[in-house]
């Protein structure tokens, strides 16, 4: 699926981008050579980036408490 229409950014590499790029959307964005044009995906790439990064740390939590 795709969530930005300007920039053809799928959701399975937008979460790919979140893991690998720093900062919000926009920054995610940048990581993979895009930036928003009409900016009415941000919101919910933001909610795809802290999903996708708070499922890697609890991730990372389970294998260090293992
Ligand atoms: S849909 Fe993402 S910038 Fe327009």
């Amino acid at each position: 699926m795709y969530i930005c229409i300007c920039n053809a950014i799928r959701e399975t590499d937008l979460r790919k981008a979140a893991l690998s790029c720093d900062g919000d959307a926009e920054a995610t964005y940048a990581c993979l050579g895009k930036r928003p044009n009409c900016g009415q995906c941000l919101d919910e790439a933001q909610e795809i980036i802290d999903a996708e990064r708070a499922a890697a740390a609890c991730d990372f939590l389970a294998v260090e408490a293992a």
